[in-house]
């Protein structure tokens, strides 16, 4: 697999990086709010509710996807993204200003901060979307996972009209009704830009750090056109019982197949990163068939809140953590590599101890917080443990860029 990938069109490491870390204060955010949410998350209409669902897709996901993304298109599809640097110092303090105004807007700030919000949010996510579609289009490299980004980015940029439109209605200002749809902007959201990019960059990054076989050829083809399809359902009747009975198919489908391939992997050993992934995969699987029950449940306000922290914490939390501890030390020891600093090996980078700790945080974190839409008392703890989780990888992320620093700066005293 390494040898598919063209490390020479990496960007500069601070590029991935800058996104990469700004997720997790979101994460720290959301572990916070929880704390003090006492039973607002009875129903997923409460200010906030809304808000941590935005701290998790516009704050943690949308930063860590952005940021894998980036890294990804030049890398393994070899598409030249122009400008990455001018291109991540315009985005990036956009989608960070957007997503913090419109969680506050959530949570009460004023209906000012919808449009603030809406801007930022509008602002970075237009030229990112544009300059990833023009790069993914242009690529050499004509493989599934090039189809699958470019649904994904995609499938973003239809979520976030859906999402600003929906944003202005709520500040008071005038929209095509057409627009104000959230069951469309989040089935968008989740299934279509989350999954397919989760989906894509499976292909490339589960068998090369998990040591799996490839993907089945006929399952990388089909699952993106399955998904894009799925879009265009989703756009024609958004909550109708078959598309999302269609939507929970494609993402239990993706979740078996890729359990199935951790168990052939070739290494025995596994590490927090691959238990990050296998938590994941559990939680879409819990998820897909929770929506499935769904229209059957008398009552189902609760169970649509416990749907939605399945998806946004079991799931792609999970994965975005179990990513970032494979990026993050194959990035540091690839650009000290490239700079030719002494060797830094992936596994020197952060001890799979450290790892450990923040995989036991989060994972404890998923029963109370999954109970709590039920029992608001668990919130408290859900919320430290998450907040503390979340805090740990803050933690490990700076002693990986402690010793790149180190590395470096020995390469600057060199004679
Ligand atoms: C441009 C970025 C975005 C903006 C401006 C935005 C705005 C909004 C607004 C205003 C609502 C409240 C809707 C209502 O009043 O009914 C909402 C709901 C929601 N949004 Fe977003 N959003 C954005 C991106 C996203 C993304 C990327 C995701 C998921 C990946 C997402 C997931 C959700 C969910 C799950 C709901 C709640 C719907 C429910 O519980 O049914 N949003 N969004």
């Amino acid at each position: 697999m390494k040898e598919l990938l063209s490390f020479e069109q990496a960007p500069p490491f601070h590029v991935p990086l800058r996104f990469l870390l700004s997720a997790i204060p979101f994460g720290i955010a959301a572990g916070v709010l929880l704390m003090f949410s006492g039973d607002s998350l009875a129903s997923r209409w409460t200010p906030t509710a809304l808000a941590l669902t935005h701290l998790m897709t516009v704050g943690l996901m949308l930063q860590a996807m952005c940021g894998a993304l980036l890294q990804i298109t030049p890398v393994a599809i070899g598409a030249n993204v122009p400008a990455p640097t001018l291109l991540a110092s315009v985005v990036h303090p956009c989608l960070l200003l957007g997503a913090i105004c419109l969680v506050a807007a959530f949570l009460g700030a004023g209906e000012v901060f919808y449009f603030l919000g809406a801007i930022g949010l509008a602002s970075g996510l237009l030229p990112f979307g544009l300059v990833a579609l023009w790069a993914l289009w242009r690529a050499p490299v004509r493989n599934p996972s090039r189809k699958a980004l470019i649904v994904a980015v995609t499938g973003l940029l239809v979520t976030a009209v859906f999402g600003v439109a929906l944003a202005v209605a709520r500040g008071g200002g005038t929209v095509s009704p057409a627009l104000v749809s959230t069951a469309a902007h989040f089935r968008m959201g989740w299934m279509v830009w989350g999954l397919a990019l989760l989906s894509g960059a499976s292909y490339l990054v589960v068998p090369m750090f998990q040591l799996t076989p490839q993907f089945p050829a006929p399952f990388q083809k089909f699952f993106v056109a399955g998904l894009a399809a799925a879009g265009l359902l989703v756009l024609w009747s958004p909550g109708h019982p078959a598309v999302d009975a269609c939507l929970a198919t494609l993402a239990a489908s993706y979740a078996v197949v890729t359990l199935r391939l951790q168990r052939a992997r070739r290494r025995p050993r596994v590490d927090s990163s691959f238990r990050f992934w296998q938590l994941a995969l559990v939680s879409t699987c819990a998820a897909a068939c929770l929506s499935l029950a769904l229209p059957w449940l008398p009552d189902p306000s609760r169970a649509e809140v416990l749907l939605g922290l399945l998806v946004m914490v079991g799931g792609f939390d999970s994965v975005i953590c179990g990513m970032m501890y494979k990026i993050v030390p194959f990035l540091t020891w690839l650009h000290l590599n490239n700079a030719g600093a002494k060797p830094l090996l992936m596994h020197h980078v952060i001890e799979e101890s450290a790892m450990r700790i923040h995989l036991r945080l989060h994972a404890a974190a998923l029963p109370p917080l999954l109970l709590t839409p039920w029992v608001p008392e668990m919130s408290v703890l859900a919320g430290a443990l998450l907040a503390a989780a979340h805090i740990r990888q803050a933690h490990n992320m700076a002693i990986a860029l402690g010793r790149y620093r180190e590395r470096r700066k020995e390469l600057v005293a060199l004679p």
